[in-house]
This record gives structure tokens, sequence and C-alpha cells, in this order.
């Protein structure tokens, strides 16, 4: 597995039963960075280096993934959102600002609907509000069934020109070995459990309207997994949100263009934090 914290932050825990690996690193304001499927909490590599100077940074591998338990059992989105809810108790912060990607992002949605109280800002990145279609859902089965019989470097394989934009995996050969090295250390039953929880998801869209905190949609220009129609349907949706596309970027926007990405998540924690006061 790709390590890329700083010594001392990586830590382990218990969960609801199963060990969950998360790092914690910084002071201030918490921002707790929840990562796509099937990677792990090292594609937020470059905002734990560059954020932790001025805010407290949290990033978790969800169940399933990474350095986390991979248990051959019925995952669901909302165990993933009580996952993070139960660390937070341990780590003793009330609220948070939360980054979801992609899946991250779905997660997200499941934590407001139960714990909207701990969230002081949201920001939603390449991900959507919708459910799976019925093809979406078939697709999902179609990966597992890949993953079960070929395993994760087959996935590694399907994955990568989704995530990334043509440009970087031409360009970047350190950063797309990256992407695949977090594919390949999953284990087959977390990413099918957890191919299955998203397929179950719930419509995030009737939710939408009732979510009240500040939020920041952020999309790469050329993602073509949640496009920039997706972000813009959120942004449309909750009250108090805003879109900021990024140019040269796919579906991995904070890795592809991690100052970009920087920037907005940056200006949003200050500004959330003046308006809140914490
Ligand atoms: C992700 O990046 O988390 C996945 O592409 C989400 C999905 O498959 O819907």
């Amino acid at each position: 597995m790709v390590r890329t914290a700083a010594k001392g932050t990586s830590v382990q825990t218990k969960i609801n039963g199963l060990t969950i690996a998360y790092n914690d690193r910084g002071t201030g304001l918490p921002i707790v960075f929840l990562h796509a499927f099937p990677l792990n909490r090292t594609m937020w590599a470059p905002q734990e280096e560059a954020l932790s100077s001025q805010f407290r940074i949290i990033t978790v591998d969800l169940r399933g993934h990474g350095g986390s338990d991979a248990p051959l059992w019925h995952y669901t989105l909302d165990q993933s959102a009580a996952d993070v809810s139960v660390l937070l108790n341990q780590l003793s912060i009330q609220q948070a600002i939360f980054v979801g990607l992609s899946m991250g992002g779905y997660i997200l949605f499941a934590f407001y609907r139960k714990y909207a109280t701990r969230v002081k800002g949201l920001i939603l990145a390449d991900t959507r509000a919708q459910a799976d279609t019925v093809e979406g859902k078939d697709g999902r089965f179609h990966m597992a069934q890949i993953a079960y019989k070929q395993g994760p470097s087959a996935i590694a394989e399907l994955m990568v020109p989704k995530l990334l934009s043509p440009q970087t995996i031409q360009t970047k050969p350190d950063l797309v070995q990256h992407v695949r090295a977090m594919i390949e250390n999953n284990q087959i039953s977390g990413i099918a459990g957890n191919l299955m929880a998203m397929a179950e998801r719930q419509d995030s869209i009737p939710h939408l309207r009732h979510i009240t905190c500040p939020a920041q949609i952020i999309v790469g220009e050329l993602d073509q997994a949640t496009p920039p129609s997706d972000a813009r349907l959120m942004a449309d949706q909750i009250p108090n949100a805003h879109l900021a596309i990024i140019p040269n970027a796919a579906h991995l926007a904070n890795l592809e263009q991690p100052e970009a990405f920087n920037q907005i998540v940056t200006a949003f924690a200050l500004e959330t934090q003046k308006e809140t006061g914490y």
C-alpha cells in the first residue's frame, strides 16, 4: 500500500467491530475527507500536505478499502457514514467541514441525513445526488463479477481511464501508478461489497433542498463519470451552494489539479469559519 502521510499521523482504531485506518494531522477547524471508490485515504495526500498547516485534516479508509477491514459482508453507505460519526466521537470532534469525492460524496448525503448537526459545511466533489439507474446497477454487478473472477488489477484496468483524463494518463505516470496501487491493494470483498452498497444507495435529489449548511460543489471540467451537469444540478438545488469547475481535470480533480482544488477548499473553510465562528 502507498502510504504518503507524514510519520506519526497514521492510526488504526476499532469502530463498529472493524479495524478502521485513518490519519489525523494538524490543528484548528477539522476537515474530514472521504475518498472515492475503490481508492483509499492516500488519495488526499496533496490536501493533507498543503492544508494541515492551517486546519486539522482527518482522512479515513472507508470500510472495505485500504488499511481498513474488508469483511465478506453486506455493505451499506449508511454504515460507512455511521463509522465516520463514531470516529469523530473517538476524536472528540463535535462538528467539522466534510469533503467527499464521488463515493465519498454519496456517503456524505447519508451522513447529512442522520448527523446534520455535525456538519459545519459540505464540499461535494465529482459526485452526484441521483441514485443508480437500472443500467448503472447492472454495471455494478458486472464489475463485481470481474473483481471476483479476475481480481483487483482487472478493476484498476477498467477504472483508471474513468478516473483520470487522457492527458494525465499520458503525462503523469507516478500519479497513474499511485491510483493503480490504491485500487490493486483492495480486497475483492471490499470492492464487491462497496459496489453493492453504491447500487443500493437512495436518491438524494429530494434531499438537496434540505441541506441548509454552506456547500461547495467542485467538478473537473472533463469528468465523465459524474459530469459538470450533475454538479450544476446539486448547486442549483442546495440553497446555500456555490459551484467551481476545475479546468484540465477529470474525475479525480483533487489529484489532477491539487493547487486549484486546495485553493477552493481553503477559501470555503475560511469563509465557513468566519460565518460560523469556530
Ligand atoms: C467513485 O469514484 O467513487 C466511483 O466512480 C463512484 C461510482 O462508481 O459511482
